[in-house]
């Protein structure tokens, strides 16, 4: 299975992937867990110009080709391998960030990010949670972690309140693929809502 968890900065998506790695690996199954952007060396790189720097460093278009090209390399040296292995991949985001982040939060990119995806990625998780909490809890944990890569967390409570109605729209428009899970409460409580989902 493929399965990815999305967000806005935050959520707390990175504890429950780890944990819901942990919780499958203990009941004996092959599982990766890996992120994005990131998630291979070669993406890892693309990720610095990404995160670091200036709020407006890069256009939405050339934003969507850096994630793009970054999740290409994730897929063909990380994601496509494991799942050729019949092992289990779980990914701290995936396309879905580049629809909401790129495709609504930043100018109407929807139709170019789509055509990118379809033309270079092509594969959808079987599964995505969608962790969702307030904005202003998100933004309050993610500056809190402080460090250099707060380029988007950079950009403010208002682009935070978008972000958090692309993913509901996103959920919304894909019920089959996309779980919303209600991300108040403890680790503990969060993850028990995604395994009952699962
Ligand atoms: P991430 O490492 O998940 O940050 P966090 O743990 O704070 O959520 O992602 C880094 C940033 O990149 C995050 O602000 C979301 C953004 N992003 C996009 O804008 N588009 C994308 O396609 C992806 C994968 C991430």
């Amino acid at each position: 299975m493929f399965i990815s968890f999305e967000g806005i900065d935050g959520c707390g998506k990175s504890t429950q992937a780890r944990m819901l790695a942990d919780a499958l690996r203990a009941e004996g199954r092959d599982v990766i867990l890996t992120r994005e952007p990131g998630g291979s060396p070669g993406a890892e790189e693309i990720r610095r110009l990404l995160v670091e720097g200036a709020g407006e460093r890069w256009s939405g278009e050339t934003e969507a080709l850096l994630f793009t090209a970054a999740r290409r390399d994730h897929l063909e040296r990380t994601i496509h391998p494991a799942l050729a292995r019949g092992e289990t991949v779980i990914t701290d985001r995936f396309a879905d960030s580049t629809r909401v982040y790129q495709g609504a939060a930043r100018g109407d990119l929807r139709d170019l990010v789509d055509r990118l995806h379809d033309l270079a990625i092509g594969l959808e998780p079987d599964r995505t949670f969608v962790i969702d909490i307030d904005p202003a809890t998100g933004l309050s944990r993610g500056t809190a972690r402080g460090g250099v890569e707060d380029r988007f967390e950079s950009l403010g409570l208002g682009f935070q309140e978008k972000l958090a109605a692309g993913f509901r729209d996103l959920a919304a428009a894909n019920p089959a693929r996309v779980r919303l899970i209600d991300g108040r409460g403890t680790p503990e409580q969060v993850a028990a809502r995604i395994r009952a989902a699962l």
